[in-house]
C-alpha cells in the first residue's frame, strides 16, 4: 500500500517574522505567529500535516531545504525578499526536488519593478500573491492535488 503523503513544510523566510511591524495596507494585520496559526488551521481542514520553519539567515534556509529529503512530502514556500535575488535558494529548492508552490502575501506583480522576478517560480506548481493568508489555503488545496 502506498503510504499517505500528506507533510508540508511551510517556510518563511527573511522578515516574514516581522508581521505585525511591517505596513499593515500592504502585508495585513496578522503578526507572524497568528500567520502560522491560521496556515495550521487551513492544513487541519485539509487533512495535512504542516512543519512550519522561519529564518532570516539565507544560509540557514539553504541548509533547511537541504535537509528535506525524506521529511515532507511537499513544500510551500515565501521566501521573502529573497525571492527576488537569492539565487542560492533557487538551486537548493532545486536540490529538494519536491512538488512546491511560492506563496506572497502581497500582489508582488503590484509593486515595485524589482518584485517582479521571482527566482523559485520556474520550480514551482504554482505561484499565489496577493490573497494574503487566504493565499497559503489556496497553494495547500494545491499541494493536496500534487499529492494525491
Ligand atoms: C513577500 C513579498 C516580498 O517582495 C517582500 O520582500 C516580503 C514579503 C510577500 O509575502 O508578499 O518580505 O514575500
Amino acid at each position: 500500500m502506498t503510504p499517505v503523503r500528506r507533510r508540508v513544510a511551510v517556510l518563511h523566510g527573511v522578515n516574514l517574522d516581522q508581521l505585525g511591524r511591517r505596513p499593515k495596507a500592504v502585508y495585513g494585520d496578522l503578526n507572524f505567529d497568528a500567520l502560522e496559526r491560521q496556515i495550521g488551521a487551513f492544513a487541519t481542514e485539509l487533512d495535512l500535516d504542516p512543519r512550519f520553519f522561519q529564518t532570516n539567515d539565507e544560509g540557514e534556509f539553504v541548509g533547511h531545504l537541504h535537509r528535506l529529503d525524506g521529511m515532507v512530502d511537499a513544500i510551500i514556500i515565501n521566501p521573502g525578499a529573497w525571492t527576488h535575488y537569492a539565487w542560492a535558494i533557487h538551486d537548493a529548492l532545486e536540490i529538494a526536488a519536491l512538488p512546491s508552490v511560492e506563496v506572497h502575501l502581497s500582489d508582488v506583480m503590484a509593486r515595485e519593478e524589482w518584485r517582479r522576478v521571482s527566482v523559485v517560480r520556474d520550480l514551482c506548481v504554482a505561484t499565489i500573491s496577493g490573497r494574503g493568508v487566504d493565499g497559503y489555503r489556496d497553494a495547500l488545496i494545491r499541494i493536496k492535488q500534487e499529492l494525491t
